[in-house]
């Protein structure tokens, strides 16, 4: 593993012209943010050595380097999810390799379906903390201690400074934000109404089916993490209706133009 990170980060640093220190993964469909990225270099996953190989027919997505404002910024447009048949190590593998390039903050998205009854579709959620409901830990079997200690710390597994500036960056723009704890759980179906009470009682305010792997390796690697959610559906009592891919996406794309800006503030 460590001979392949370090394989993947040598063929990047000779690609790339610059060493971001802020690292992005993008939910499925939630691209937008990648427009406004200038000075670009996009490198498609297919040709990157020991990148997961794409489960489905097409794109499986790409690296995007650039600048974001004045910053630079390394972006995964399409992220790894294990229910696509991909073991943990390889769902997280481009969280290691950001991390022996250099990066030292990573702000994530997804699209969720909420289960705290006082949201709406269409929120903005930030993410606080995680329930970790995976059945495979990215961190199961020989720890490596030049990646991170055995047993990692995760009391604060989103960064509490990054929650606090992106509050502050709603708040001056106007937009609407609640916070709350998601869970990760594999997918790929949505929940049954029985399943959707159940993570409400454990705790959760919103459920999807990625992030939480990305997160815990790059806790494991000491990179700071920030997170943000777009509430698509909500599995709330009285409330639930059938979830369509593409009713996930329609929200998701309504909202991320509210998204970008929060992210794009925050990486300045
Ligand atoms: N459940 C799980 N993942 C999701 C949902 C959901 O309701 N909506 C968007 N991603």
């Amino acid at each position: 593993m460590l001979s392949k990170i370090q394989e993947t980060a040598d063929f990047l640093l000779s690609k790339i012209p610059t060493r971001p220190k802020t690292g992005i993964i993008l939910g499925t469909g939630l691209g937008n943010l990648v427009t406004q990225i200038t000075d670009k270099i996009e490198i498609p996953y297919e040709i990157i050595p020991n990148f997961p190989v794409s489960t489905v027919e097409g794109h499986s997505g790409k690296l995007i380097i650039g600048k974001l404002g004045n910053v630079d910024v390394l972006a995964m447009q399409g992220r790894f999810h294990y229910y696509e048949g991909y073991d943990m190590k390889a769902v997280t593998f481009p969280v290691r390799v950001m991390k022996a390039l250099g990066i030292e903050k990573l702000l994530v998205s997804n699209a969720s379906g909420g289960v705290n009854p006082d949201f709406e579709i269409g929120d903005l959620m930030i993410i606080t903390d995680h329930i970790n409901l995976f059945p495979e830990h990215p961190l199961r079997g020989k720890n490596f201690n030049e990646l991170g200690t055995r047993f990692p710390d995760m009391s604060e597994a989103y960064s509490k400074e990054l929650i606090a500036k992106a509050k502050q960056i709603a708040k001056e723009n106007n937009i609407k934000v609640v916070e709350g704890v998601y869970v990760g759980t594999t997918g790929p179906t949505f929940e049954t109404p029985a399943e959707y009470r159940y993570f409400r009682t454990i705790g959760a305010d919103a459920v999807g089916m990625s992030t939480v792997p990305e997160v815990i390796v790059a806790n494991h690697a000491g990179i700071k993490c920030f997170g943000i959610s777009i509430v698509t559906d909500l599995g709330v009592p009285g409330k639930i209706v059938e979830v369509t891919h593409e009713e996930v996406q329609q929200i998701g794309n309504s909202v991320q133009p509210l998204m970008t800006l929060i992210m794009k503030e925050l990486i300045q």
